[in-house]
């Protein structure tokens, strides 16, 4: 098996991660005689900087191109502190989810025991929490019309969803829920928001009509963040709109311990994007200090959900929790005995050699 793979290192960090990620998917292809193509593109600030445009033309027919896409991450405080910047890295973030259909990302979050202290959760609280956020991702806040009044005073972003939108990534979360507890928890904001009624219209119907097996739940967004901290191990699978999603999601990579632990999906209907929820980290970018393992696991579930690949995944999982387990962590997750970016990549590399 031969597969092209669309590598976006983008800013900060992402380029070094992605470099560990690599590594290990290299021992996989020595494993297996699988053959990966990398093809690096130009995305964010670094593409910016190169081709004035965050989202450049040849990265599009890269990522069109290949079979899958590892992205690293995107972000430069130059453009964060200067509101009236016209181009901005995000946006070539932005333009690609919507270029390419990525419309659910799907976004893990579990404990690891031997992190259980790392969380500034209760141990009580976070042992055993296993669940997964469906965020939608093309439509909603993001991507409805945005305006300025004519005195400039006054400036607008709209919110809105279409049925179609809502049952394409509903489909999947039911999906998921079947091959879980079949309990899935629709999270909006329905006491207020018109879209969100229709979330619920639609879900409700999908519920009664196709999924009746599964037990849906219904949560305010406002509710739900309290509850992702104070019960989260009650929750299965969320299913939820993109700026909710967005927020419960950094919001829930508390429970694990560190932002640099989770991995996630974007799933379109011709191709899928893996890259970790965390963002660029300036401050840390080429200080070989960053955690790896987040992009690791990303590009785990591009071995599962994009080449079926799912023994191999399985395999890299565990060679990350072993690492875990070794002490064998960034300084994020801990001050005092912590490794490098990339001797931790190696060691994962290394272990998923001796896993075979
Ligand atoms: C994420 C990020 C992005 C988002 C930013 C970088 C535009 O926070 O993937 O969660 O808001 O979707
Ligand atoms: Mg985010």
């Amino acid at each position: 098996m031969i597969k092209n793979i669309a590598v976006l290192g983008g800013d900060g960090i992402g380029p070094e991660v992605i470099k560990e990620a690599i590594k290990v998917l290299e021992v996989i292809c020595l494993k297996t005689g699988v053959k990966f193509n990398y093809n690096n593109a130009l995305i964010g600030a670094a593409a910016i900087d190169k081709e004035d445009h965050p989202f450049p033309d040849t990265t599009k027919s890269i990522c069109k191109t290949s079979d899958a896409i590892l992205f690293g991450a995107i972000g430069d405080p130059k453009y964060d502190n200067d509101p009236k910047a016209k181009i901005r890295p995000e946006d070539g973030l932005l333009e690609m989810r919507k270029y390419l259909g990525l419309y659910a990302n799907v976004r893990p979050i579990q404990t690891y025991s031997s992190l259980i202290d790392a969380s500034p959760l209760k141990k009580e609280i976070i042992k055993n929490v296993d669940f997964v956020v469906y965020r939608e991702l093309t439509g909603g806040i993001y991507f409805g019309d945005k305006g300025v009044s004519k005195d400039g005073n006054t400036v607008y972003d709209t919110c809105s969803y279409s049925k179609k939108e809502i049952m394409r990534i509903s489909e999947l979360a039911f999906k998921e829920a079947y091959k879980r507890k079949k309990e899935l928890t629709l999270v909006d904001k329905a006491n207020v928001l018109s879209t969100s009624r229709l979330w619920r219209e639609v879900v409700q119907e999908m519920a009664k009509t196709k999924y009746s097996d599964i037990n849906v739940n219904y949560l305010f967004v406002d509710n739900a963040a309290m509850k992702i901290i104070t019960n989260p191990s009650d929750f299965d699978v969320i299913l939820t709109e993109n700026m909710f999603g967005d927020i419960i999601t950094d919001e829930a990579s508390v429970i694990t311990g560190s932002l640099g632990m989770l991995p996630s999906a974007s799933i379109g209907d011709k191709i899928s994007l893996f890259e970790p929820i965390h963002g660029s980290y300036p401050q840390a970018a080429g200080k070989n200090i960053a955690n790896p393992m987040a992009m690791i696991l990303s590009a785990g579930m591009m071995l599962n959900l994009a080449f079926n690949m799912n023994k191999e995944s399985d395999i890299l999982q565990k060679a990350v929790k072993d690492a875990i387990d070794s002490n064998i962590v960034t300084e994020d997750i801990s001050s005092k005995n912590n490794f490098s970016t990339s001797y931790v990549g190696d060691w994962i590399a290394n272990r998923v050699t001796d896993l075979f």
